[in-house]
């Protein structure tokens, strides 16, 4: 039997996923590795308020990235993607441009990482995972999360939780070219089991609300698709926000962002800005205050009103924010008939992905039964149902 071999079976608490992981990065670099979890994330209220500074409610979710890393005493990063089953090298002092998506997260990472004057010496990582890619459900801020906690482990920076939140959304915007928030990010960072955090994008403060209803279910139906505008669009949402704020900044010179807006103070320079501009930003101050509506709700276990805000949420995105596309409102619309159903919307940047669904966990079944069969009559695709558990944030696995 091999090193790897009695390493392997000693580690019987591993899951597939973390064996699988462990396994191939033996297989590849013939050493031992550390292993990181890192999940994707729910959304359940505040869509498009985080980049303008406003309030999100997200969760971290059991589909995860685990990631093998290890130090390799090279100039290099050398990483594969056991999912893609593609490699990719970069010099760590030279680090290039590549031609393969996931490769931009990890080089974006450690560029970022090297900007804040860190060191990062060479490395080698295999991850995989089983977060559905393009789902909205954020496997790239998964990604960004297990490199750079990876890193931490391996070289010690020092870098808070929260440091390393906002080197993974400039990666985002510096080599992917996504203007994203911070709530993805932050939430694949910050998240512990059984609680939602609901996050101020602008101090990074944050509370966690306990969500432990045994009888309630969040349930994510993928639409399947992914339009291609997603990207485009959500930069072009952001730039429509930012003018609004320059008109209103002209008469309230202390305004930063939209988050410092009331809805009389639009109303009142709405003829001076587009009929579009004007809904978008309109859509942003509604948004947030239904976040902290919804925590209120939380507060009172009031599900029933949790639930109507998120089919509120969902209107606003689809007629307001123009995010939504006809396959989530079918989602939404098949769900809002079915029973057991408390609240019903699209998730994350929009135009495709998952709708998030709150339903007694009785119904679950049948709910899941008829989603899948009425969805398949009206659009003519399969959709992939997860019932999800609310998990921790990134963590080093302990072996
Ligand atoms: C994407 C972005 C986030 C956030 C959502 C919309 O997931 O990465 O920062 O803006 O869209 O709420």
């Amino acid at each position: 039997m091999s090193t790897a071999e009695v390493n392997i079976s000693q580690n019987f608490k591993m899951t597939k996923l973390e064996k699988k992981i462990h396994k191939q990065f033996i297989t590849k670099f013939e050493r031992e590795s550390i292993l990181i979890q890192s999940p994707g994330r729910v959304n359940l209220i505040g869509e498009h308020t985080d980049y303008n500074d406003g309030f999100v409610l997200p969760a971290a979710i059991d589909k995860t990235i685990v990631l093998a890393i290890s130090p390799n005493n090279l100039t290099k990063i050398r990483a594969y993607s056991v999912d893609m089953e593609e490699s990719e090298e970069f010099e760590i002092d030279n680090l290039h441009e590549s031609n393969k998506h996931w490769a931009k997260y990890i080089k974006g990472a450690v560029s970022e990482v090297q900007k804040e004057g860190h060191h990062p010496r060479g490395f080698d990582v295999v991850f995989g995972g089983d977060i559905p890619i393009g789902a909205g459900l954020s496997s790239s801020a998964a990604l960004e999360g297990a490199v750079l906690v990876g890193m931490e482990e391996l070289f010690g920076f020092g870098l808070s939780r929260s440091e390393m939140a906002k080197i993974g959304q400039r990666t985002e915007h510096n080599h992917v070219g996504v203007k994203c928030g911070i709530m993805d990010q932050f939430i694949n960072l910050h998240g512990q089991e059984n609680k939602v955090l609901k996050l101020d994008c602008r101090s990074l403060d944050y509370e966690l609300f306990p969500f432990e209803r045994d009888d309630i279910k969040i349930v994510l139906c993928n639409s399947k698709v992914s339009h291609n505008l997603a990207d485009s669009e959500y930069n072009v949402r952001r730039a429509q926000c930012e003018k609004g704020m320059e008109i209103l900044k002209k008469y309230k010179p202390e305004i930063q962002n939209l988050r410092d807006v009331h809805m009389e103070l639009l109303q009142v320079h709405k003829d001076e800005m587009s009929e579009v501009v004007f809904r978008r930003c309109k859509y942003v101050l509604e948004e947030n205050q239904r976040v902290h509506d919804a925590c209120n709700d939380l507060k009172k276990n009031d599900f029933e009103a949790f639930g109507k805000r998120m089919f509120q949420s969902h209107e606003g995105l689809r007629q307001d924010y123009e995010v939504s596309c006809k396959e989530l409102d079918v989602l939404v619309d098949i769900a809002r008939d079915q029973p057991g159903l408390l609240g019903s919307r699209m998730m994350g940047g929009g135009f495709g992905g998952c709708t998030i669904n709150l339903v007694e966990e009785e119904q679950v079944d049948s709910f899941t039964e008829t989603i899948r069969k009425k969805y398949k009559d009206k659009v003519g695709k399969e959709t992939e149902i997860y019932v999800t558990q609310i998990s921790s944030g990134a963590k080093v696995l302990e072996r």
